[in-house]
């Protein structure tokens, strides 16, 4: 259903309170997701972006309650992801001569998703199209995270549509930032940042550094997932600015799994010698079987430093470890500390595994890291509580 943002501008997307996972089954999303479509209704009338491939049909039926599609001038794709451009196939059956304006890459994504030969009109950074009085500017923005990421500006209602950028997976019927829980809301839009667009901080900063130069004002941050930023719209990009900047708190997280719970004990005895040490610092542990990957990668995220700990199985570590390890290669946190732990009970060559792909992943790792065999005994915890006081000091 239409809801009214500001002036000509609507919202005409989708709430997808059923959302579980995104990207496949890669990415958690505890509270549901929305894909937001926007109607704007000048003199020309754009739709900007569209849904998810599922609710083509809907998207497209109840948009033609709303307008008769016949007065689509344009079609704006921010984006070619399916979850933005999975309702253009049904829209544009409709509508096939009405022009799609995305970036070149887009022009090649879109038609490797949908195989159509549609009216494509390429823009690049600063092209403008003319909706009457006012005007829509164009910034591509590459990798924000695709090749064909593009934001548009509104001029005279000063929205900026930012597609993926400062959006959330997070379902609401309130519609806008200042309405929505603040904790969850915030919870989130990190969750988003560490998960999804930690590989492109760099260029996060460069291209918000990019967007202030052109001195617009932004009174509404109109992204493509959860709610509107109408309250103080610049909270957020000074948000991803200090996420985009080597983020950390005082937070150590060890993340670990084990098989009858020696690394475990491992675990919670190192944390009791970094809290006996460090007082004030926040120590979390998480049993990765036993977690959300996704909400671990966030607290990950937050973290000064990291412990990971798996026994040896084969001569290799735990699946899910394995898996921690291959995510953040990719991840490319910047500026954290890390160390390894695990317990054994012959070869024992998980720990030097762990520091190996530590390190490869990008992380600092401050020392050899701590093994125990078999299961802790009294003078192996009293070890591993020595070695959480050592790391606290390492660690600062
Ligand atoms: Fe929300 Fe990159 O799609």
């Amino acid at each position: 259903m239409k809801r009214a943002i500001k002036n000509n501008v609507s919202w005409i997307g989708k709430i997808d309170w059923e959302l579980r996972k995104f990207h496949g089954d890669e990415y958690s999303t505890h509270r549901g997701s929305t894909y937001n479509s926007y109607l704007v209704e000048e003199e020309k009338v754009a739709v900007i972006d569209t849904v998810w491939l599922p609710f083509a049909k809907e998207y497209v039926g109840n948009l033609e309650k709303t307008i008769d599609l016949k007065k689509i001038n344009y079609v704006i794709a921010n984006h070619a992801e399916i979850d933005h451009s999975g309702a253009l196939p049904e829209l544009m059956s409709r509508i096939p001569d009405v022009p799609i304006y995305c970036t070149a890459n887009g022009v090649k994504s879109l038609k490797g998703h949908y195989h159509q030969d549609w009216n494509f009109r390429p823009v690049k950074t600063g092209d403008r199209l003319s909706l009457g009085n006012k005007e829509l500017i164009f910034v591509e923005a590459p990798m924000l995270h695709w090749p064909d990421s593009m934001f548009c500006y509104l001029t005279g209602d000063s929205i900026l549509f930012s597609n993926d950028a400062f959006g959330q997976h997070y379902a609401s019927e309130l519609l806008f930032n200042d309405l929505v829980d603040q904790t969850e809301l915030m919870a989130e839009c990190i969750k988003y940042y560490a998960n999804i667009l930690t590989p492109f901080s760099e260029l996060v900063t460069k291209k918000i550094q990019e967007v202030l130069a052109f001195n617009l004002p932004v009174d509404v941050i109109c992204t493509s997932h959860g709610v509107i930023w109408r309250d103080n719209p610049v909270q957020i990009v000074q948000q991803y600015l200090r996420w985009a900047d080597s983020y950390q708190e005082n937070q150590i997280t060890l993340v670990y799994d084990t098989m009858w719970n020696g690394t475990r004990v491992m675990a919670e005895n190192i944390a009791a010698g970094l809290c006996a040490a460090d007082p004030v610092v926040t120590v979390k542990l998480f049993n990765l079987a036993k977690s959300d990957r996704n909400d671990v990668m966030t607290e990950i995220f937050k973290s000064k430093a990291i412990l990971v700990g798996s026994p040896t199985i084969n001569r290799g570590v735990l699946t899910s470890i394995a898996g921690l390890l291959e995510e953040m290669k990719g991840l490319k946190f910047k500026n954290k500390k890390a160390a390894a732990f695990g317990c054994y009970g012959w070869s024992g060559e998980s720990v030097k595994l762990i520091r190996g792909q530590l390190d490869a992943a990008g992380f600092n790792v401050v020392d050899e890291g701590i093994r125990t065999m078999w299961n802790p005994d009294v003078k192996s915890i009293e070890e591993c509580i020595e070695y959480g006081k050592k790391m606290a000091q390492l660690i600062e």
